[in-house]
């Protein structure tokens, strides 16, 4: 592996039909810059790219809604993040978009070079067409009964009642979206990507880090739950993709006999960082292509858990068939969100909005960033609260931060008239507390890069802070208000050494806390610092003019707290904000949109109206034409066992099926699916890569056993 000479840090262009909330925040774009900052603070090259996803079926139904053109829409939502981005301090070198004509462009060379190299198959098959609003319909615009629940609303994709992923085909009673009328099927040609065509070397390079007898990457870099993902999909065996859609908003498919067909988000999206490279390029005057074709630029994607499979499968594939370019090195994933103990909800408006965020809390965009910083969802999700929020502010913001800074400056302009002290040379006024300090804190910068080159922010963001707790321990250690009197040699020592600690705080503190940094910086005299400064000696001059004291954060109350608790609770809910982009695609939602929706309590005589009952798979037979359903035989304590039909067959063999126990809800109405009768429905849950578990007893239980 050839050591880096670059780095191309990607985070994945948002969709430009709503604003950005926490959960993005959380999900990329803090963790992405964290590292970028870190990066240039070590004189490291990189470039940092970004922009909207501006394209999509979702777009085109949210401006059919709002009664106005998918332009209108995305230049509304271009605006309005990039501008939360620079408000909040994420700091892309380009944050552009997908509408560009630079992107038309570069995308369709992409496809074309692609298809010359004979990397797609064309197959035609029949999809829903509306007749009155004559246009294929992508699996949003398509709503019917699920087959699977019964819910009346079920979207073409996934029904929100039961969660269950469908295809269009599945709906009872299938009805478009635009026009209320039944679609009808009809054929419809596509592009597909024989992904299985890649099985091998995909395998080999994700696991093994090998292409092409070269050492791309270190497996054991990437993290687990990434490896997991891609491991499960290469399990079930890479299958041929659709890369376009009919859709007349998007990138247009360049061949003859396409006229009505776009380049899917898959060709589109992932392009999208080339040509903000290459926009990047252009208006800087230099070359955008070292940046994604050197054998010494390492490519990094920073996204949620729901483009895992997106950045190191489908996209490595694309690069490699065209060729020319390089494979990213990681792709450093990161979980979900959750919002006060629910999923966060764009559709529902369960969010923290980060331009209203901003709005509300102006020129306290660290304090946020600090919060999430501590709670990424690095390995597993993780939950923001409004409470922890204003503990995290209250209790190490503002205690270790900006009491330390607070006591410095204070006592620097109370004794020298804001002016660096001037160090006591003499032995006698270095103390132990000294020896002690210097040899703890100068292992501090070293250890936050070393957890940031990692992707562990959040053990990285700890050690920044410990030499912030080091300062203050040395402060109360050492009391130099006590001695001002009768040792003022050892005063100035302290002081010129916690000046010195100001200014370490100012640069390890800088990738996470950027706009404390900069007013560190001013507040000490400073212009930039780079990481090689944070403890450099001669930074901190005797005699120098520093600025006054200044309270760097505020308490929160508990009052400010309540108010935003009120607000996110009383949150009427927003219409449905889908991220799904086009038929026959697998789930992706938004990186938080949820697919459980948390109810509102029941009584006790609710819940006892429930007959869930131990049941014990007897057979299992899939249904014909129905691609996602088994036809179950389940003992449940009565004479014969029960027909119940469920949307599993995705997940499981029939085969794999009879033995297992399960838990089956009885009572649920009888309900006709193609033409079988199902008799109840098995609980399932679903684990962090969208499979659907069954929900078991912890060991055996005889059949029929009551769940209560
Ligand atoms: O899932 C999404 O949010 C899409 N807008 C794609 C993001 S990744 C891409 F940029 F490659
Ligand atoms: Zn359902």
């Amino acid at each position: 592996m050839k050591a880096p000479a670059r780095t191309t840090v990607t985070a994945a262009l948002p969709y430009a039909n709503g604003p950005l909330h926490i959960g993005h925040i959380a999900g990329a774009y803090l963790p992405a810059d964290i590292y970028v900052r870190s990066l240039r603070s070590r004189n490291k090259e990189v470039l940092f790219i970004c922009g909207s996803d501006e394209h999509g079926a979702a777009i085109t139904l949210r401006a059919i809604k709002e009664g106005t053109t998918p332009q209108a829409i995305v230049d509304k939502y271009h605006a309005l993040m990039g501008k939360a981005f620079e408000d909040f301090g994420i700091a892309f070198d380009i944050y552009h978009r997908t509408s560009s004509e630079l992107h038309r462009k570069t995308s369709q060379e992409f496809f074309l070079q692609l298809y010359a190299n004979g990397a797609f198959t064309e197959n035609t098959e029949e999809q829903y067409y509306d007749t009155e609003a004559k246009q294929f319909l992508a699996d949003r615009y398509i709503m019917g009964t699920c087959p699977n629940c019964g819910n009346p609303d079920a979207y073409g994709d996934q029904c929100e009642k039961c969660g269950s992923a469908l295809s269009p085909r599945d709906l009872i009673d299938p009805r478009s979206t635009l026009s209320g009328s039944k679609p009808v099927l009809k054929p419809t040609k596509h592009w597909y990507l024989p992904m299985e065509r890649s099985q091998e070397w995909m395998q080999e390079w994700i696991n093994t880090g090998m292409l092409d007898g070269d050492q791309q990457h270190d497996p054991a870099e990437w993290k687990p739950q990434v490896l997991g993902q891609c491991n499960s999909w290469l399990k079930e065996g890479l299958r041929p993709r659709a890369m376009t859609r009919d859709l007349t908003w998007g990138v247009p498919v360049p061949l003859p006999g396409a006229e009505g067909k776009a380049l899917y988000v898959w060709l589109d999206a992932p392009i999208g960082y080339i040509s903000a490279a290459k926009q990047w390029a252009a208006d800087h005057g230099t070359d955008w292509e070292k940046w994604w074709k050197a054998d010494d630029t390492r490519l990094l994607h920073f996204i949620g858990k729901d483009n895992i499979v997106f950045h190191a499968i489908i996209f490595p594939i694309l690069l490699k068939q065209h060729g020319g370019f390089i494979l990213p090195q990681n792709v450093p994933a990161n979980e979900f969100l959750n919002l006060e103990g629910r999923k966060l909800s764009t559709s529902r408006n369960w969010a923290v909005w980060l331009h209203e965020y901003i709005a509300r809390w102006p020129g306290r965009q660290d304090e946020l960033r600090y919060a999430l910083a501590t709670i990424l969802p690095e390995f597993r999700d993780s939950e923001f609260t409004w409470k922890d929020f204003q503990d995290k502010n209250n209790n190490e913001l503002v205690a270790i931060i900006g009491n330390f800074v607070q006591r410095v400056f204070v006592l620097c302009n109370k004794y020298y008239g804001g002016k660096v002290p001037e160090p006591a040379a003499s032995n006698a006024a270095q103390g132990e507390q000294d020896t002690v300090l210097w040899a703890e804190l100068s292992a501090i910068p070293g250890k936050v890069a070393e957890d940031i080159d990692k992707f562990r922010f959040r053990d990285a963001l700890l050690s920044a802070m410990n030499a912030g707790r080091l300062g203050n321990k040395y402060l109360t250690d050492t009391e130099p208000w006590k001695l001002e009197k009768t040792d003022p040699d050892r005063v100035r020592t302290v002081l010129f050494n916690s000046l010195r600690i100001t200014a370490a705080l100012s640069v390890v503190l800088e990738p996470f806390l950027p706009f404390t940094a900069q007013k560190l910086r001013t507040m000490l005299g400073l212009g930039e610092l780079k990481w090689a400064d944070a403890l450099r000696e001669g930074l901190i001059v005797p005699g120098a003019a520093i600025g006054k004291a200044e309270h760097l954060f505020k308490p929160i109350t508990d009052a400010e707290i309540a108010v935003e608790v009120e607000r996110l609770k009383a949150n009427e809910p927003m219409e449905s904000r889908s991220t799904e982009q086009g038929p026959s695609a697998p789930p992706r939602a938004d990186a938080v949109e949820t697919k459980v929706v948390a109810k509102p309590n029941i009584s006790f005589d609710d819940f006892a109206k429930l007959d869930i009952r131990i049941g014990t798979i007897a057979a299992a037979e899939r249904v014909p034409k129905a691609d996602k359903l088994l036809k179950l035989s389940i003992e449940v304590g009565e004479a014969a066992p029960r027909t119940i039909v469920s949307g599993i067959a995705q997940h499981f063999a029939p085969e794999e099926l009879p033995g297992k126990q399960v838990l089956v809800l009885c009572n649920l109405e009888p309900r006709k699916m193609r033409g079988v009768e199902s008799q109840g429905m098995v609980l399932m849950a679903e684990d962090a890569e969208g499979k659907l578990v069954f929900v078991q007893p912890g060991r055996e239980v005889p059949p029929g056993g009551e769940v209560r």
